[in-house]
């Protein structure tokens, strides 16, 4: 598409968008034209707070739909839109209700802690919910010992090694783009900036979690390289966020940790899905009453906990 196409279709989006009285809220992994037309940009947790807050009649969500489901929980009564239907996360898929129910019958009395990356289904059969940003704060906070941390094998082990007096146990799930860093990918990013901070999202492999100097949320990251003193970062999350990062520090150099990755399907929204999204009012996220009931609770605990 040429700058002369991509300036209209931004026009009409915004013109649709008014008319709907909707409001685009985008991941921070998000493509740099998504980022820029939308009206919130932010991390799991800001999103799903600010889905809950806004007044719009309609959500248009660019991520994927656990993110979209999530805002459809907190605000049942309002329109979300998930403009591509295959915008599906693999790690939320790793976990079956059946599974986690199995899990719970061998554990009885654990807590179950599901982290955002999972389906409306999984949130409904747990106690308490968390992100990347606050799963060691809610796991704290939990009034007992014993916890079931699902899907995430990687963010669970971040959180067992902060919370050693509680018993966590892993389901083994992991996030496709994250599970690809590797120590050799950190070693060669190291050697080229020796000076730079090493900023890793924890859903990387633990042997990069102990390495790094930081493990942040995407948010977190955004918010640490803006305060840091140093110059140079290694960022070790999907790439989409470098973007924001340049943009909101131009006075600061970015660095993928080793070759660049990317969620396929954060990539799948374009101005092109966003504008059909929009007038077409496609595709909506519906779900069962009591899922959203009971899934509701999880999310709200995890908020009142933080
Ligand atoms: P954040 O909550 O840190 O933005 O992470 C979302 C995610 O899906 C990571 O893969």
């Amino acid at each position: 598409m040429d700058k002369a196409d991509n300036a209209m279709l931004r026009e009409n989006i915004l013109k649709l968008k008014k008319q709907k009285e909707a409001v685009i809220l985008a991941h921070n992994y998000q493509v740099p034209q998504i980022q820029e037309i939308a009206d919130y940009l932010g991390d799991s947790l800001e999103l799903a707070r600010i889905s809950k807050e806004v007044e719009s009649k309609v959500i248009v969500f660019c991520g994927v739909k656990f993110m979209a489901e999530t805002a459809k929980i907190l605000s049942p009564q309002k329109k979300v839109l998930l403009p591509v239907l295959e915008a599906g996360c693999p790690l939320a898929d790793m976990i079956t209700p059946q599974q986690l129910l199995e899990l719970k019958k061998e554990h009885p009395g654990a807590w179950v802690v599901s982290y955002v990356n999972s389906s409306a289904q999984i949130k409904a059969l747990s106690d308490v919910c968390c992100t990347s940003s606050n799963a060691v704060k809610v796991v704290k906070n939990i009034p007992i010992d014993k916890v079931i941390f699902v899907p995430d094998k990687n963010l669970g082990w971040w959180v067992q090694t902060r919370v050693p007096d509680k018993e966590v146990i892993i389901w083994q799930g992991y996030c496709e783009a994250h599970q690809q860093f590797t120590l050799e990918d950190l070693e060669e990013t190291k050697k080229m900036y020796p000076d730079a901070r090493v900023l890793v999202h924890p859903e990387c492999r633990k042997e990069i979690l102990l390495k790094a100097d930081f493990v942040l949320s995407t948010s977190g990251m955004l918010i640490r390289a803006a305060q840091s003193q140093a110059k140079r970062f290694i960022i070790g999350t999907e790439e989409g966020i470098i973007y924001r990062l340049k943009k909101e520090n131009p006075n600061k150099e970015f660095y993928s940790l080793g070759k660049e990755k990317v969620c396929e399907t954060m990539k799948k929204t374009t101005l092109v899905e966003l504008y059909e999204s929009l007038d077409k009012e496609i595709y909506q996220i519906e779900l069962d009453k009591e899922v959203i009931e009971k899934a509701k609770k999880a999310i709200e605990r995890m908020i009142n906990y933080v």
